[in-house]
């Protein structure tokens, strides 16, 4: 059996206690730390910076996943990599042309971190077959971007087994497969049939009491046969 990466998403933590919610999921076995960078532009609300992100490093060792929901990754991307960030993952239809997304991900590289591309609802896999050789994780986001608590959308199970085969045909076991929205232990089992390896879950995690049970019941209704 195999079991996915978890990523708890910091938006629906206790913003004045960061430090500490940070440390509670990473002790209950986090493999990353999901940071949703907003810019009240690409999306319809604002949240934090890169002085969060270098904050953040302080308090703990779990590589943090920096989601970007930003109109302009080309410049910005480097904020968050001097921060510390050890993943960035930016938006599809933030760059739209595939040379011009090489050059951010080349950035991003360059800086020893992994690079992602993510597509939101209404895009289409197609728009980013092109790109999955030069990402280290391809990102579905099942929501639309900008807030937490979202009903997740059932279309997303098709675009993960999408990207699955393209990554297949391409030879990438490597490949993360991320899904960001709604994701709890009702929706975790079908994502991760279809090929997800790596789950963020905000408010199923930081919205329970027990956040490391939450946790563990989101990676044991995600496994499932390698
Ligand atoms: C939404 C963010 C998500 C969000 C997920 O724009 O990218 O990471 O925090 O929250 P839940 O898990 O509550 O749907
Ligand atoms: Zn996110």
């Amino acid at each position: 059996m195999s079991t996915p990466q978890i990523s708890p998403s910091i938006l629906s933590a206790d913003f004045s206690a960061l430090g500490a919610d940070v440390q509670e999921v990473a002790a209950a076995g986090a493999d990353w730390i999901h940071v949703d960078v907003m810019d009240g532009h690409f999306v319809p609300n604002l949240t934090i910076g890169p002085n969060h992100v270098k904050a953040l490093k302080k308090v703990t060792s779990v590589p943090l996943d920096v989601h970007v929901m930003i109109s302009n990754p080309a410049e910005q991307v480097q904020w968050y990599l001097d921060a510390g960030a050890d993943l960035v993952t930016f938006h599809r239809e933030a760059v739209w042309g595939d040379d011009d997304a090489r050059v951010v991900i080349e950035k991003i590289h360059a800086a020893g971190a992994k690079a992602g591309i993510a597509i939101n609802p209404e895009t289409s896999v197609e728009r980013i077959a092109a790109l999955v050789g030069d990402v280290d994780l391809v990102l579905v986001m099942s929501v639309h971007p900008g807030f937490g608590g979202q009903s997740f959308i059932e279309g997303s199970v098709d675009k993960v087994a999408q990207v699955a085969e393209i990554a297949a045909s391409l030879g990438r076991k490597d490949l993360l497969i991320e899904v960001d929205g709604g994701i709890d232990p009702t929706t975790a089992p079908c994502v991760c049939a279809a090929g997800a390896n790596m789950l963020v879950a905000g408010s199923a995690i930081f919205g329970k009491a027990d956040r490391a049970a939450a946790l563990k019941n989101i990676r044991e209704a995600g496994a499932c046969e390698a």
